[in-house]
Order: structure tokens, then C-alpha cells, then sequence
């Protein structure tokens, strides 16, 4: 059975929550693409080169959750040969049998157009802000300050923008508790995995 699931969505909206917990839920496979970005700009070096060179072994590194991390990620993101060398390996994923999520930014307008279920998660940037500096510290001005840099960068590029796709499903975190968020998002996973049957 090939059964996708596309959640998208800005920095620290809690897209990693909810798409652990629907694949945990219904038995899919999980991709977080933000990994491969981040691992990309950890490497060093050219770009590029890393993309097309990338290995699962790359995606274990302990120093990818960082907000340097992030911001590296996001910076080699806006690179259309970057995000070129990374769909095949994205799409395969997604046709896994026994279904997949996959959780990004351009996950259901051009990586997997066709995805049975598409989900945007978001949240206000001082939520957003809030959770990351409670999970990681710092100041906190400065974690509200690279988050908003952050979400102008993707969604300011050229190349597949954060945006929503026009048939998703738009969840705001704003104010819900993680548990809230997962069980809508699992019943709109539920609509669709029975519409399909
Ligand atoms: O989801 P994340 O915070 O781990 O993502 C890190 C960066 O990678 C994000 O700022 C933009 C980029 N990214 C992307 O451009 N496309 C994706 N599908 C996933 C992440």
C-alpha cells in the first residue's frame, strides 16, 4: 500500500511532534527532510557536492538540532541544486509500501504533489520562539529573532517556498496542547486513509 502524508510548516510550529505521532499511530515510515538540509550545511564544503553525496549515515550526526544547525540548513536550502539532488531520495521514501510521512516545507506543493493527506502545521513566531528557547535556551530575544529570520528565508526563496498547498489541511498550534494537535491531525489522517479505501 503506498499512502503518503505531507506535513509542512514553519520552524518549531511542532511538525516533528505530529508527524512522529502519526506515524507511530497508523505504522508509517517517517522522513523529517529538515534533517537532510541540516546535514547538508553541517558538512561544509560545497553545497552541492554534500547534496549528491548525502548518506543515511550523515542524517546520524549529533550536532544537527542545534539552531546553528537550522540556520545553516536554511541557508543551503534556498539553493535550487541542493533541493534538486535531494527529491529522488525524498520521493522514493514516499512510495515506500506500507505508507509514509514526510515532514518539511515543500513537502506537499512539490516534492510529493500527490500525497493522499496534507497537513500544515503553524503557530504564531512568539509561540514558536517560546518552545524552541524552552527546548534549547539562550536569549530569548535572539531565539524570536533567528526564528523570524529563518521563516523569511524559506519563505522568501525562489526555490519551493514554505507555503501551504491549496488542498492542505491547515492546523494552527497556537494555542492547543501537543495532545490536541495530534489527535486532529490523526483524524484528518483517518478521513483520508478511509476516502482511499
Ligand atoms: O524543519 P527544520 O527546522 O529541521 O528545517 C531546517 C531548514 O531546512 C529549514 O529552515 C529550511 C530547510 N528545509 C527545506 O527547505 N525544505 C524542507 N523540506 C525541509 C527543511
Amino acid at each position: 500500500m503506498i499512502f503518503t502524508v505531507a506535513i509542512d510548516g514553519p520552524a518549531a510550529a511542532g511538525k516533528g511532534t505530529i508527524s512522529r505521532a502519526v506515524a507511530a499511530r497508523f505504522g508509517f515510515a517517517h522522513l523529517d527532510t529538515g534533517l537532510l538540509y541540516r546535514a547538508v550545511g553541517a558538512l561544509g564544503g560545497d553545497p552541492v557536492l554534500a547534496a549528491r553525496g548525502l548518506t543515511l549515515a550523515d542524517l546520524e550526526r549529533g550536532d544537527l538540532r542545534s539552531m546553528a544547525a537550522g540556520q545553516a540548513a536554511s541557508k543551503v536550502a534556498v539553493l535550487p541544486q541542493v533541493r534538486q539532488a535531494l527529491v529522488a531520495f525524498q520521493r522514493r521514501f514516499a512510495q515506500r509500501d506500507g505508507g509514509a510521512v514526510l515532514d518539511g516545507r515543500d513537502i506537499g506543493t512539490v516534492i510529493c504533489p500527490q500525497a493522499q493527506v496534507k497537513l500544515f502545521i503553524t503557530a504564531s513566531a512568539e509561540v514558536r520562539a517560546h518552545r524552541r528557547w524552552l527546548e534549547l535556551g539562550g536569549d530569548k530575544a535572539q531565539v524570536l529573532a533567528e526564528v523570524r529570520e529563518r521563516d523569511a528565508r524559506d519563505m522568501g526563496r525562489a526555490a519551493s517556498p514554505l507555503r501551504a498547498a491549496a488542498d492542505a489541511v491547515v492546523i494552527d498550534t497556537s494555542d492547543l496542547e501537543a495532545e490536541d494537535a495530534v489527535a486532529h491531525a490523526c483524524a484528518v489522517v483517518e478521513a483520508g486513509y478511509w476516502s482511499e479505501r
